[in-house]
């Protein structure tokens, strides 16, 4: 039985009712399909050939998502969450003696360069804060100046504040000084464009329970070949290598340890549904469409997104915290919990912030009901408007001047 043959009887709508389960309004884990659930009901051995089979075809379409047109990638799926990919990549493609720029406007980025530090690699970093972009001009700048500096890496959406950074004029300034990009895509891959014609890259990572709609537990690298045959023998980890792991998978279609089985299978029936929707493009739109119809409900009950629109990704939002005396946002939490939707604390050090997703299987139907849960849980607050503060404005304003 091929996982193709997995049940895939009941097709739910976007805004099925949850029986009892919350929406998850977080960047993943997030909500899924009734189809990728149920493709967990059984089990798989991973030596077999079906498994085999099964891991091929994950491998050769998420390369069809990349875009790779020309043969030069290929995919490399590692277990584990997404910063195992992340560290994965790292060590297999920096070189031990060499400096890295990192590009950091968030938590994410500053994990990046957490891991290289874990890895002895040396860095240096352009530091943007909270929530402000790095720009291609500011990374070219950095090139020019430390010529000893061989790879940059860069978020490509910062979860954190749901910022997409521009990783096109990035990768210009990198590629045109003869450097080379790493990219952590992970909440954006397969809902943002990503191929290495939309910008170049060497390798972007992401994960199983993001933007594709499975379920956690493994991340995937996709790489160039000559980066996988250069990464020989330069992992700093065994179970991390990703040179190893894509030898040891194109030489016998098994992963290296244990797979996760039935994470493989709830993903090969994600990536059905991203194809029956249409792909990055018709994926992408959905989650715009999500951002727009909840950021403009959010706005007239007075909320302020703490990005201006040309920077507000369609992964997730961050929104200031209310001015008014009466919020709090952990009694908001509860609140919009018992109406069935679990929201996101911010992740910012400046101001109070939470944060709202947009992605997963849900539509512009749920993202009205969302508002109107917030619009309701603010009355039973006390909070007749959400203006944020003038101060987190202001903040705003003279950061983006
Ligand atoms: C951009 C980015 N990088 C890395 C990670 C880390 O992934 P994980 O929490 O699965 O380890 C996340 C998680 O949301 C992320 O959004």
């Amino acid at each position: 039985m091929s996982a193709s043959t997995a049940p895939t009887s009941f097709q739910a709508p976007f805004d099925a009712p949850r029986l009892g389960e919350p929406y998850l309004l977080t960047p993943g884990p997030l909500t899924t399909a009734y189809e990728v659930k149920a493709a967990m009901l059984r089990d798989w051995g991973s030596w077999d050939g079906d498994f085999r089979q099964m891991t091929a075809s994950l491998r050769s379409q998420l390369l069809a998502i990349e875009g790779d047109t020309k043969g030069e990638f290929d995919c490399v799926p590692m277990q584990g969450s997404g910063s195992f990919s992340v560290e994965a990549m790292l060590g297999s493609f920096v070189p031990k003696e060499s400096r890295t720029l990192v590009l950091m406007n968030g938590a994410y980025g500053k994990r990046i360069a957490q891991t290289l530090s874990y890895l002895g690699r040396d860095h240096v970093a352009i530091d943007k804060g909270d929530y402000m972009p790095p720009r291609g001009h500011e990374v070219a700048a950095a090139l020019d100046a430390d010529p000893s500096i061989s790879h940059v890496v860069v978020v490509h959406c910062e979860t954190s504040s749901g910022i997409l950074n521009p990783l096109r004029e990035i990768s210009e300034a990198v590629y045109s000084r003869g450097r080379k990009l790493l990219v952590d895509s992970m909440s954006a891959f397969g809902a943002v464009p990503a191929t290495s014609e939309d910008f170049r890259y060497e390798a972007i990572v992401s994960s199983a329970n993001k933007c594709i709609e499975g379920v956690p537990g493994f991340g995937f690298i996709i790489a160039r070949k000559s980066e996988l045959e250069a990464a020989k023998g330069r992992s700093h980890s065994l179970s991390l290598d990703v040179h190893a792991q894509w030898d040891y998978m194109n030489k016998t279609g098994q992963w290296r340890f244990t797979p996760p089985t039935h994470v493989v299978a709830a993903f090969l029936e994600a990536l059905r549904l991203h194809q029956e929707e249409g792909g990055v493009s018709a994926r992408g739109a959905r989650y715009a469409n999500n951002r727009n119809v909840m950021v403009s409900g959010m706005r007239n009950l007075g909320f302020e997104t703490l990005l201006g629109d040309e920077w507000l990704s369609p992964i997730i939002v961050t929104f200031f915290s209310p001015a008014h005396q009466n919020f709090r946002f952990e009694r908001f939490y509860e609140l919009m919990k018992d109406k069935g939707f679990i929201i996101y604390p911010g992740k910012l050090t400046v101001v109070d912030s939470f944060r709202i997703g947009c992605i997963g299987r849900m539509d512009q139907h749920v993202m009205r009901r969302v508002v109107d849960a917030a619009a309701a849980s603010l009355a039973e607050m006390g909070v007749d408007r959400a203006d944020p503060p003038q101060a987190a404005l202001a903040e705003r304003a003279r950061l983006a001047a």
